[in-house]
């Protein structure tokens, strides 16, 4: 309890007389503060990043998601304060941790950003608060890492301040689920640090699941994702294996899934992107090599992926060759850059991946995608730095290879305009193919 105050964190939650402090503005923290505000929380949102704090005062939401017109009303209502200012922190009963846990150059989790949050929340604690980590992170991390970062202070960890751990489960581009509609796990290590997470979170979501200590959350996370890579890169490897058999795995899944128990359908791809599948398996199997256990199957699953954008342009180049064609020359046009459909974000797309190989073998290769009309610098990619206007505009191209199926894009004027077509996510499909321009990869 924090000293000459009466009341607990859940009573001052319950009021509202609490406040919220969200470390980090980016596609999870910013929906978690414009939550907290909407539900009466004083909230402020800090970042490091000026340019970010500066684009939310003025309203703008840059690519991330959640509609400005929450922005908007969290601004007006007084209770939303974006700031790059840390000395802000100092009011804040509840601080909630939403920072990037990228891979290093040598796939190793970076917990720089973690480590410099945790030390601003550090700078800010006061006796009777709450941490929460919500980054996602190897089983671990907020006991051994972010504690005794705030332990620093004096204060105790259990008998001064609280802390708790809760994975964010946010899909960006899917309009059923928000913040408010997502079970919320959350795990800590004491029953008063469980008790006082539960009642802050029962606050801005409709249910919140707990769990015994902030190691069983972390898991959680991690195995949601695991999940995800595994099935994924299964299906890739079924898909490889069945095209040389000339089986089409998209009719195999589709008869697969009518079976009503035992089997979720999961879709083959040209590679796995996005900020979390890629690279939080890799969290999990960097920790289980130091406590000397090997994670064969996140290993196995990662570099199958990896293996998939080779995959998809050795397709075209066989498509190409059948036709009389060689790749080195092709004018190529990869259609979407984002890594999933209907959402602006490149992060680790596969499809930036794709155009690296295709330009390795000597492809003239452009994009197409209405989301992302700027080559992202952070591709790696000097050239094209613009998306094509229109393809058929663009055009004449030698082939296509669909990456990511926008909604917005129109499916019978691509198949119109381009001769060939490398479909990675049977897009295509239901068109019938009536030319024999479609290849599936
Ligand atoms: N994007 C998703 O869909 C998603 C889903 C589930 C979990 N996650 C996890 O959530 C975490 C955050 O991801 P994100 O996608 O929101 O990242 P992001 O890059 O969109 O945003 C992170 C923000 O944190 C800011 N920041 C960096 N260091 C800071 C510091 N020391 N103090 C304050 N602000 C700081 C950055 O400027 C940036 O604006 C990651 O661990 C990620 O794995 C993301």
């Amino acid at each position: 309890m924090r000293r000459g105050e009466a009341k607990e964190l859940p009573d001052r939650v319950a009021d509202r007389s609490a406040a919220v402090a969200v470390l980090g503005l980016g596609y999870v923290g910013l929906p978690l503060a414009l939550t907290a505000a909407e539900k009466g929380f004083r909230t402020v949102g800090f970042d490091v990043s000026r340019r970010r704090v500066e684009e939310l005062l003025s309203g703008r939401m840059g690519v991330k998601t959640a509609g400005e017109e929450r922005l908007r009303k969290a601004l007006e209502s007084g209770l939303f304060r974006p700031t790059w200012e840390e000395a802000e922190l100092r009011e804040a009963d509840v601080f909630v941790i939403c920072v990037p846990t990228p891979l290093d150059r040598y796939r190793r989790p970076d917990l720089g950003y973690v480590r410099s949050a945790g030390e601003a929340a550090a700078r800010a604690l006061r006796p009777g608060v709450l941490v929460s980590l919500e980054s996602t992170t190897y089983p671990g991390t907020t006991e051994e890492v972010l504690v005794p970062l705030l332990e620093k202070t004096g204060l105790v960890a259990g008998e001064d301040f609280e802390v708790c751990y809760s994975p964010e489960r946010e899909d960006p581009g899917n309009p059923r689920y928000s913040t408010s509609n997502i079970p919320k796990v959350v795990g800590a290590d004491t029953e008063r640090g469980r008790r006082w997470a539960t009642a802050f979170y029962s606050a801005l979501v409709s249910e919140v699941v707990p769990v015994s200590s902030c190691k069983a959350a972390e898991a959680t996370k991690i195995l949601e994702n695991v999940y995800r890579a595994v099935n994924i890169s299964l299906v890739n490897e079924l898909k490889v294996i069945y095209e040389r058999m000339g089986i089409d795995i998209w009719e195999v899944i589709r008869a697969a899934a009518t079976k009503p128990f035992g089997f979720q359908a999961f879709y083959p791809g040209p590679g796995m992107g996005g900020h979390c599948v890629p690279v939080d398996p890799f969290y999990l199997s960097h920790k289980a090599k130091s406590i000397g256990v090997s994670a064969r199957f996140i290993e196995l699953a990662g570099k199958i992926n990896r293996d998939m954008p080779g995959y998809v342009v050795e397709r075209l180049g066989e498509a190409l060759a059948e036709r009389g064609k060689e790749l080195r020359g092709s004018r190529v046009l990869v259609l979407g850059l984002a890594y999933k459909p209907d959402v602006p974000d490149t992060r680790e797309s596969p499809a930036l991946a794709v155009m690296r190989k295709l330009k390795r073998l000597g492809a003239r290769v452009e994009y197409y995608d209405p989301l992302v009309p700027e080559m992202p610098e952070e591709g790696g990619l000097r050239s094209p730095r613009r998306s094509v206007e229109s393809v058929e505009g663009a055009g004449p191209f030698d082939a296509g290879i669909l990456v990511t199926a926008h909604s917005s894009f129109d499916y019978e004027a691509l198949y119109r305009a381009l001769p060939l077509i490398v479909d990675t996510r049977n897009a295509f499909g239901r068109l019938g193919d009536p030319e024999g321009k479609v290849v599936k990869a």
